[in-house]
């Protein structure tokens, strides 16, 4: 993405802050709804079966607003992944714990789309096909389930695609199905690790758009990983800036720009002062 325009100084919005006007972000969650996901004192070691272990996760409390659109930021290998996952119930917190919906009897578990940086599309699958996999693999209702899958392939612009193979595709519009794909179980909740990282810059911008478009159309909660910070500060509501391996939360940092954003919204003096206080952020941490 461009290098954002530096902009002056203003006070910083914090994650805690009180969210914006309904009509600012009319598809947020409702004021005074439970959050969909709170990350209590979570942290994370991995233990190898030779007695090796590796700190992951400090410690890491943070909370996601149903609807909200969530950006975690980090240097390689401080554990973003491993968050993401444990925040979908894909992988269990060594300490901590996390609640959905505010209930915190039992282990509920979300109903969940998962995206990554490669599109898993399977290549023996049309594109409608493989949009339908999770419908067929939940066993959810299949004339619906289609119904549903025609209408995500217009929502991602694959329209007159569904009978092509992955291999016929373009690598974005391979991520396109992917999402697509991720949309239609209806997912409460869309977890996205990397998912345009093996794009080139252009067809990343354009895919941020689309995402924007996406989700500002499904409503969906949605925590995205990504090293790019322009297109974090670009897509969230808030940004989770986390510091090096044992991963701490650096800063939570709401940003307070009106939707829909265009991609000239990056050359706008508050979306420079996000992005270099994120950046400053991060290469504090590497010169200690
Ligand atoms: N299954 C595993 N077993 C042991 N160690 C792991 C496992 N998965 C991740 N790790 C380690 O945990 C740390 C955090 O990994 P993670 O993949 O969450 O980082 P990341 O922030 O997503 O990195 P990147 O930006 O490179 O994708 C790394 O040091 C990694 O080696
Ligand atoms: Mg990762």
């Amino acid at each position: 993405m461009g290098e954002p325009a530096q902009g002056q100084a203003f006070d910083m919005p914090r994650g805690d802050a009180k969210r914006p006007a309904a009509e600012v972000l009319p598809y947020a969650a409702a004021a005074g709804a439970p959050p969909l996901i709170q990350v209590q004192d979570i942290a994370k070691r991995y233990e190898s079966r030779s007695g090796d272990s590796i700190d992951a996760i400090e410690k890491i409390s943070l909370d996601v607003p149903r609807g909200g659109f969530i950006s975690l930021v980090g240097p390689s290998g401080c554990g973003k992944s491993t968050l993401l996952k444990m925040m979908g119930r894909l992988l269990p917190p060594s300490s901590g714990r996390i609640v959905y919906r505010g209930i915190r009897q039992g282990e509920i578990k979300p109903r969940l789309g998962v995206v990554f940086q490669e599109s898993l599309l399977l290549p023996w699958r049309t594109i409608l096909d493989n949009i339908l996999l999770p419908i067929e693999v939940m066993r959810l209702d299949a004339a619906a389930g289609l119904d549903r899958a025609r209408k995500l392939l217009a929502t991602v612009g694959l329209e007159g695609f569904e009978k092509k193979y992955p291999f016929e595709l373009s690598g974005g519009m391979q991520q396109r199905a992917a999402i697509a794909r991720a949309l239609a179980p209806e997912p409460e909740l869309l977890l996205m690790d990397e998912p345009f990282g093996a794009l080139d810059a252009l067809t990343r911008e354009q895919m941020a758009e689309e995402l924007q478009t996406i989700w500002m159309r499904t409503g969906k909660t949605i925590v995205f990983v990504t090293h790019s910070i322009s297109e974090a500060v670009y897509l969230s509501d808030r940004v989770v800036v986390l510091s090096g391996r044992p991963s701490r939360l650096l800063d939570d940092i709401e940003i307070d720009l009106p939707r829909p954003r265009s991609l000239d919204m990056m050359t706008d003096p508050r979306f420079g002062t996000y992005a270099t206080h994120i950046r400053r952020l991060l290469s504090a941490k590497r010169e200690m």
